[in-house]
């Protein structure tokens, strides 16, 4: 396996090149890139997860639709123009729909279109992969930043609980509860980290187990259901994981599972941590009850990675993310800052209006 190229997502060429990603779907046994050349390829990528993990989504939508709008002539009218960017962005929202990231970077690059509307369509093509890549170079400034402030509430030699994937193959680069990590052993802290398998997709198990290994930080893998067994006996001192969307409130959703481990955490009294850049808040929404929770197929549990392992015909019920509500949260780890209380005021006051 080819694992020189970790980076997950990659601009090739100029305003008419392409979007080229890894399909996390085939790690960790096949390292594979994909080529997006049209809208319908990156759409398939979110869709399939691909390409996954909020801020990820987020840049791969917004190479999207610099992809989407190449079908469109520069002799074209402004009217063609804006009516494909509408099209797109109607189309790239419909993919996924908790990761505040992919609608922020939808927003984001038609307001872009919409201050520019006096520009040629070549200029107007160009300014919009620009603002994509921005989108990218800024989140990876971000995990960085995120890094470096999550680090300082870890301590040498604990041990840490993560679920889900919120590293470097969910971001620009290095991640959001992964950087902190990465962050923390920079800096001669030595953490080992519990990894949730993460069901049913098992995204901790393939990919956060497998970008521990590259970077040569202390890891076990455990089942979903151990955790509490090894709360109980003493080997995590932390819990830090991603977040999907944020609520004014700090109500985090993030992948299934968080929740419970939230609960644990509690139960244990371990302080549990959100990481996550700005773009996730969705300070639109009073609390978690209104993000919207995909439900994905059912044959993602019956018939996980090809193998069935329930009766045919049986009921289930898949929903993706699930909802920890801000008093479960000891603190958000953000760019710009710890938010400690997670509160509606210290929201504001560490993150500004976004
Ligand atoms: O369904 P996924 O794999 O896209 O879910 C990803 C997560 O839940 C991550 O924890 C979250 O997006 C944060 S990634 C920095």
């Amino acid at each position: 396996m080819n694992t020189t190229k970790t980076e997950t997502l990659r601009w090739i060429g100029e305003v008419d090149g392409h979007l080229e990603l890894i399909d996390q779907t085939l790690l960790p046994t096949e390292f594979t890139e994909i080529a997006c050349k049209d809208v319908q390829t990156v759409w398939d990528a979110i869709k399939q997860l691909k390409v996954r993990g909020a801020p990820a989504i987020g840049i791969a939508a917004g190479y999207g639709m610099v992809v989407g709008l190449q079908t469109v002539s520069d002799s074209a009218s402004k009217e063609e123009f804006f009516s494909r960017l509408k099209e797109v962005s109607d189309y790239l929202a419909g993919s996924r729909p908790t990761a505040v990231n992919l609608f922020w970077a939808i927003e984001r690059i038609a307001r872009t279109a919409e201050s520019n509307r006096d520009k040629s369509i070549a200029e107007l093509k160009s300014i919009l992969l620009t603002d994509a890549i921005a989108i990218h170079d800024e989140d990876r400034e971000m995990c960085h930043a995120i890094g470096r402030f999550g680090a300082e509430l870890l301590k040498d030699g604990q041990g840490v609980l993560t679920h889900c994937n919120a590293g470097g193959l969910a971001t620009a680069e290095y991640g959001t509860a992964l950087s902190v990590f990465f962050t923390a052993q920079d800096v001669g802290k030595n953490l080992h980290i519990f990894v949730d398998e993460t069901r049913p997709l098992l995204q901790g198990s393939r990919l956060t187990a497998w970008e521990l290994q590259h970077r040569q930080i202390e890891s076990t893998l455990i089942c979903d259901n151990m955790a509490a067994q090894v709360m109980r006996e003493g080997k995590v001192q932390a819990v830090v994981t991603g977040a999907d969307r944020i609520a004014r409130n700090g109500d985090s959703a993030n992948k299934i599972g968080t929740y419970g481990v939230a609960c644990l955490a509690k139960a244990h009294n371990i302080p549990f941590y959100i990481a996550a850049p700005t773009t996730t808040f969705d300070l639109t929404i009073e609390s978690g009850d209104e993000i919207p929770i995909e439900e994905r197929a059912s044959e993602e549990i019956t018939n996980g990675f090809n193998k069935q392992t329930a009766p045919d015909g049986v009921n289930v019920y898949n929903p993706a993310f699930d909802v920890t509500p801000a008093e479960l949260i000891k603190a958000i780890i953000t760019e710009k800052g710890i938010i400690q209380p997670v509160t509606v005021e210290e929201i504001q006051r560490v993150i500004g209006y976004v």
